[in-house]
């Protein structure tokens, strides 16, 4: 209970007060003892840390230059303030093994703090919870503060438009690729080739476009293609990039390009052959009307003359033809 009352003295004190009445009573204890080897430090996740919106976020802060962090000596306090606020609030203290929470779900798991990590998990984060946060380590007679500044980001939602195509070869296409988030800034868009060696990034033939409206950011991006019959088969995708995003998001759009004339050439192929069989009906009519002109005047006394005859006039027409 004595070291309870000792972290609401803490609380209504000025930040250079608080350095020396937070840890005061142990402080006094210790004011003779020679201070353990090494100051005590805390590391952040740098002076940025982004969290992803609805994530079970984690701010880090690790201890350093303490050998065995004690945590009947410890405290952690994590403060945040707002980026409209000037105040800060306390988001979570633990203190002479008193826990004060004053965020649902805020937590620093004792086990993960006696191997030194003063982490604080904020269950659902959610946008308005930007801000600075600061880790407050005490460890007696050793005082050590980091603060980082935390974005809270919604990862955006991409689409592409078509995500195929079948296209006669050197005919214009268009591809689009949109993506948009509440309060995301900065979406970017690039455009690749997937070939058989390695990924080429596109610079020609891209026009984008990027508004923002109530908080909404919206980003399009059309891709321009005049296809050879070299890029059939081929994979194009579109690239999203955003600081959310772990990785960039790919969206695929597959080409199939045909020849522009193997339609007209298929046609010139069909009027042949119609043509060939015309012909070839014309030729054997002219043959059937000729027989039956001179069939009829054959008599029978001189049938096989005639016929010997008519064999020679047939084969006769038959070549000149
Ligand atoms: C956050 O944690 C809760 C409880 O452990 C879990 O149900 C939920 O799926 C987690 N959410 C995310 C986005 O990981
Ligand atoms: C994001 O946009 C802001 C303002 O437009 C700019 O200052 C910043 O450099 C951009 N960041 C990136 C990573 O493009
Ligand atoms: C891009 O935005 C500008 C201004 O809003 C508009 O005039 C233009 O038509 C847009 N271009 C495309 C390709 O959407
Ligand atoms: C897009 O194409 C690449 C290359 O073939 C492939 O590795 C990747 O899985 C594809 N992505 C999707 C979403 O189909």
């Amino acid at each position: 209970m004595a070291h309870g009352s000792a972290g609401r003295v803490l609380r209504g004190c000025e930040p250079p007060l608080q350095l020396l009445v937070g840890p005061l009573p142990l402080l006094l204890v210790l004011w003779h003892t020679p201070p353990s080897a090494g100051s005590l430090h805390v590391k952040m996740a740098g002076t940025t840390q982004t969290v992803l919106l609805n994530d079970n976020a984690t701010v880090f802060c690790q201890v350093y230059g303490h050998p065995s962090p004690n945590i009947t000596i410890m405290g952690i306090t994590w403060f945040w303030k707002g980026p409209a606020s000037a105040t800060e609030v306390k988001l979570f203290e633990f203190f002479g093994g008193h826990q004060m929470i004053g965020r649902p779900g805020a937590m620093v798991p004792l086990k993960n703090l006696e191997s030194g990590n003063a982490s604080l998990q904020l269950p659902g984060i959610q946008l308005r919870e930007a801000g600075v946060y600061r880790c407050e380590v005490v460890i007696t007679p050793h005082k050590a503060v980091g603060q980082v500044k935390l974005e809270v980001v919604a990862s955006p939602v991409s689409n592409l438009f078509p995500e195929q195509a079948v296209v006669k070869e050197n005919q214009e296409t268009h591809i689009l690729c949109m993506s948009s988030g509440l309060h995301l800034n900065n979406i970017t868009i690039t455009w690749r080739k997937l070939s058989q060696k390695d990924p080429q990034e596109i610079s020609e033939g891209i026009i984008t476009n990027h508004t923002n409206e109530n908080g909404m950011f919206n980003v399009t991006s059309f891709l321009m293609l005049k296809p050879s019959l070299d890029d059939s088969m081929t994979i194009y995708q579109c690239v999203i990039h955003h600081k959310s995003l772990p990785s960039p998001q790919k969206l695929n759009f597959t080409l199939t390009v045909i020849e522009s004339e193997k339609a007209a050439c298929i046609l010139k192929n069909i009027f042949l052959y119609i043509g060939a069989i015309l012909l070839a009906g014309l030729i054997l009519s002219i043959i059937f009307i000729f027989l039956k002109k001179v069939l009829p005047q054959t008599n029978p006394l001189s049938s096989i003359l005639k016929a010997s005859r008519n064999t020679q006039t047939y084969t006769g027409e038959t070549e000149e033809l």
